[in-house]
């Protein structure tokens, strides 16, 4: 499975980049204001520091205004940049342009499987679907996944599905287990995905125990 950072914060992706883990890139305009850095620059600074799909969120309502925002996004390096784009008959649309441009989608806002088999038929690269705010409104986000993951695998379909709105290391497994191709994943979530207390326990006491063995 790939893993993808849901951030827009350059310190947080360098350093998961570091790893030797990180997949992908996926920011939206929440993200993007949290840095309070210039959208472009922004972009532009991740692109150069990861090798992999770079989602990008179009705020154009319109498929006109989002294949323009979406050439313009590709501009900057156009094997990565991935243009979101919200889920909308106007989003379809345009997700159907750009694949015949060659331009990489991710449509986002995903909460359904019928909306995921739309974005495919359209011509998706990717589809987000929310599972965080699903379970936020009682609703197992996860089954969602399950479900796309199904329909696709019954149709061949090549679109590939980011586990999204992670918010637990558990979503993470979950999306692993049930073969989604992708899990996005907020920083603080990756570094509970590191941790377990017992491996901090044993680094202690083979410390600990390191410092008996006579040295000469
Ligand atoms: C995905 O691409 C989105 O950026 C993100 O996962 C949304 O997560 P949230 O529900 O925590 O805002």
């Amino acid at each position: 499975m790939k893993i993808f950072i849901d951030s827009a914060d350059v310190n947080e992706i360098r350093e998961v980049a570091s790893w030797g883990i990180l997949d992908g890139v996926t920011t939206n305009p929440t993200l993007v204001a949290k840095t309070g850095r210039e959208m472009k620059e922004c972009i532009t600074e991740i692109a150069q520091i990861v090798d992999g799909p770079i989602s990008v969120e179009v705020i154009s309502t319109e498929h006109q205004g989002m294949v323009r925002e979406a050439e313009e996004w590709a501009r900057i390096n156009p094997k990565n940049i991935t243009i979101k784009i919200p889920m909308t008959t106007e989003g379809l649309k345009a997700v159907k342009i750009l694949s015949e441009k060659n331009i990489k989608t991710n449509v986002t806002l995903i909460f359904s499987p019928n909306q995921a088999l739309l974005a495919a038929k359209a011509g998706a690269t990717f589809v987000s679907p929310f599972v965080g705010r699903l379970d936020d409104i009682s609703h197992f986000g996860m089954e969602i996944v399950s479900d796309i993951v199904q329909i696709y695998r019954n149709y061949g379909f090549l679109t590939e599905i980011i586990v999204a709105s992670v918010r637990n290391p558990l979503h993470v497994v979950e999306a692993a287990r049930m073969g989604a191709d992708i899990a996005t994943v907020p920083y603080a979530v990756l570094k509970q995905m590191v941790s377990h207390p017992l491996t901090d326990i044993g680094i202690k006491k083979f410390f600990e125990d390191y410092q008996k063995i006579p040295k000469k």
